[in-house]
């Protein structure tokens, strides 16, 4: 066997290296907890499928769960095999990859697309349901074919098929039909035996987190009795994506769609230490819909994972900071159950000078400035695309909503080759704003078949657009404009704007993307197949963590995995935190996941916890001295700087600060 891989392989534990090893005439199926390797050995199994059985690169077909894992798969695999020929990707990417293929172009409609499309659709028919609900529900009906209950069906029904006219006219596909139109493509006879005969080896990561969906496509690629080759990893305990149609009992149920398939486990954890694998393994327990298995840790013992109640966020934060200093920032990852908690940690940060990154919050894609330049491409190719009309219109100076109203007209109307002014005049514009708008008409008819990098150049330049950033966002223009520079850095690697547009739509927010050696703070969803040194749970409260939604709808299994992923990222430092108080809400009682991980007692949980306030809080200002850390209501975290009779000088962020030692509402820390 060749050198490197056959030393690699060499270092697998025998039930790994029995994965890798599989025939493969045979599916195979690996079942396996958090940090086993299962990521590993697909991607070993992938070298060895090339380099020792001789299937040419382009004949394997590797499904990731995100695009970041889709690079790092590449990047290991790279001294194996030629990446470049391998299809690796996510399943979005390989079915529009099949539509292209198939049926020519096609524009995609992101998350956030479609969501304003949603909006859209609600507010111009005054419609009696709220947007997040609509987009759910059609989410729902195009996975599953079945309608929430919560929604009215008539008016469902009915907003569904503008919604669906309305990317239709767009020529656009939104998440979901990308994966229906791959699966209803592949459904032709012909269509199928030519991708099966394609991929004729096919692997899958996190297989427990696919949908219906998804898995109906690896079967109409695999499933028939002479094909076969298929080679999926996944861990139930893991399932975290049912809110977006994923099934584990897919997973689960793989020898009954794949017969003769050969179950693999894999028990040994290399990630994290026997403490941080104890907490997981007794909280995972709780779960009734699980096959069962326990990890045993490789890497044997290490410090004992730490838990602190603090009364409000800003004293967690502030904790998080401070600790965060004891480690290499760029070995820690702060993990959260919903974005809107990472903002006092930033802060906190901020404050005590701490490189940070968010990743996936709002993805590069996301971003404000790449939208609004993204909407002028998508526009010059597609002048139907309204979603994009409107947003280009909401970055021009000067024009309101009756020009808007007309140029929206005009260009919905006939193509834009044939939009002159006459049209616009037509529309009632005169003036300053007819100008504007014949501008903006020859701009988009001008970029039209211009390269991507070219077009954006140009749209800059003529709108003005950095002039328009540095009006409108006057703090963040610069870090704005650096985004457009990369937007147009990743620009200048395509010729083909469609391409280039479609390929930034495929990042989806769950994407992590990450910089230097910065602290991560990211979402435990987007954490999912990562891991670090040092891992801080944040936020672990009834109603926080679980979410209260999960727990109105009765859904607290899931909710439980999801703190599973969340500690199981953790090599050997865990720090786990609660708040009282959390924005409005008051009396936070700590997470049932501590209690179930043994951490904090029955009683405790029972009681109206006495908070690290009250404790903290009882130290006497008079025994404070120069040097300790204090918090004060007002300025938070502070030094103290200076002790002298009666006052006491404390240096916050905003400043020094001198109190009565006896009055001041200081805290020790
Ligand atoms: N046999 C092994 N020997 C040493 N380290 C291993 C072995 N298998 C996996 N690892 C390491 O353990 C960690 C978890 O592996 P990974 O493939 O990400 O697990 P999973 O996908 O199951 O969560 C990684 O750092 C990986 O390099
Ligand atoms: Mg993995």
């Amino acid at each position: 066997m060749s050198g490197s891989l056959s030393e690699e392989i060499s270092r697998l534990n025998p039930s790994q290296r029995e994965a890798v090893l599989a025939p493969i005439d045979r599916p195979i199926m690996v079942v396996a907890g958090a940090g086993s390797g299962k990521t590993r050995v697909l991607t070993l199994r992938v070298a060895y499928l090339v380099r020792e059985i001789g299937i040419p690169e382009n004949s394997i077909l590797a499904v990731t769960f995100t695009n970041k894992a889709t690079d790092e798969m590449r990047e290991r695999l790279s001294r194996f095999v030629n990446v470049k020929r391998l299809n690796v990707g996510t399943f979005h990417s390989i079915a529009l990859r099949i539509i292209r293929e198939e049926t020519g172009d096609r524009v995609v409609y992101d998350d956030e697309d479609s969501r304003a499309l949603v909006k859209e659709i609600v507010e111009k028919g005054n419609l009696s349901v709220k947007p997040r609900a609509l987009r759910l529900a059609i989410t729902r009906y195009k996975n599953t074919g079945r309608i929430p209950a919560n929604v009215d069906r008539t008016l469902f029904l009915s907003a569904y098929e503008e919604y669906q006219r309305r990317l239709k006219e767009a020529n656009a596909l939104d998440f979901d039909d990308i994966l229906i139109e791959a699966v209803r493509l592949l459904e032709g006879e012909d269509i199928r035996e030519k991708y099966a005969k394609r991929f004729f080896y096919v692997l899958v990561d996190e297989y427990q987190d696919t949908n219906p969906l998804q898995h109906r496509m690896i079967k109409l690629i695999a499933g028939a009795p002479n094909h076969r080759r298929v080679f999926v990893v996944g861990d139930e305990d893991q399932s975290i994506y049912a809110f977006r149609g994923a099934d584990f009992t897919i997973f689960l149920n793989f020898e009954r769609d794949f017969p003769e398939a050969i179950l693999i486990k894999l028990e040994t954890n290399y990630r994290s230490t026997n403490q941080i694998l104890n907490l997981a393994n007794r909280l995972i327990g709780h779960n009734r819909q699980r096959r069962g298995k326990t990890l045993r840790s490789h890497s044997g013992d290490g410090p004992e994972p730490v838990y602190r109640r603090f009364y409000s966020e800003r004293e967690e934060a502030d904790w998080v900071a401070r600790t965060v200093r004891k480690h290499d920032p760029g070995s820690v990852m702060v993990l959260y159950r919903a974005n809107y908690l990472s903002k006092a940690v930033e802060d906190a940060l901020i404050r005590w000078g701490i490189p940070y990154t968010v990743v996936g919050d709002v993805s590069f894609y996301q971003r404000r400035e790449v939208k609004d330049l993204i909407a002028y491409l998508r526009l010059a190719i597609n002048p139907g695309d309204a979603v994009a009309l409107d947003r280009v219109i909401s970055t021009v100076e000067g024009v309101g909503a009756k020009t808007a109203q007309i140029l929206k007209e005009a260009l919905t109307s006939k193509p834009f080759t044939e939009v002159g002014e006459e049209e616009l005049k037509a529309g009632g514009l005169r003036g300053g704003r007819l100008k504007t708008a014949a501008k903006l008409v020859n701009l988009l008819r001008e970029i039209e078949d211009y390269p991507p990098h070219r077009a954006l150049v140009r749209v800059i330049e003529e709108m003005d657009y950095f002039g328009y950033l540095q009006r409108k966002f006057p703090e963040s223009y610069e870090s704005r404009r650096d985004n457009v520079s990369q937007l147009l850095n990743m620009a200048s690697e395509y010729t083909d704007t469609l391409e280039f547009v479609n390929q930034l739509s495929l990042l989806s927010s769950i994407d992590t993307k990450e910089k230097g050696n910065a602290v991560a703070l990211m979402t435990v969803h987007a954490a999912k197949g990562l891991e670090r040194e040092t891992v801080f749970v944040i936020g672990l409260e009834e109603g926080t963590f679980p979410h209260y939604r999960a727990l109105d709808e009765g859904n607290v299994e899931e909710e439980r995995r999801l703190a599973y992923v969340a500690i199981t990222r953790a090599k050997r430092h865990l720090y786990l935190s609660s708040v009282e108080v959390r924005g409005w809400r008051d009396g936070l009682e700590p997470s049932r996941f501590l209690y179930e991980m043994g951490i904090i007692g029955e009683d405790r949980r029972k009681k109206r916890v006495t908070s690290a306030r009250e404790k903290v809080g009882k130290v006497k200002n008079s025994t404070l001295k120069k040097g300790d850390y204090v918090v004060h209501d007002r300025y938070g975290v502070g030094r103290v700087l200076r002790v002298d009779g009666e006052t006491v000088t404390v240096l916050f962020s905003v400043g020094k600060k001198t109190f009565m030692k006896d009055r001041a509402k200081l805290r020790r820390l």
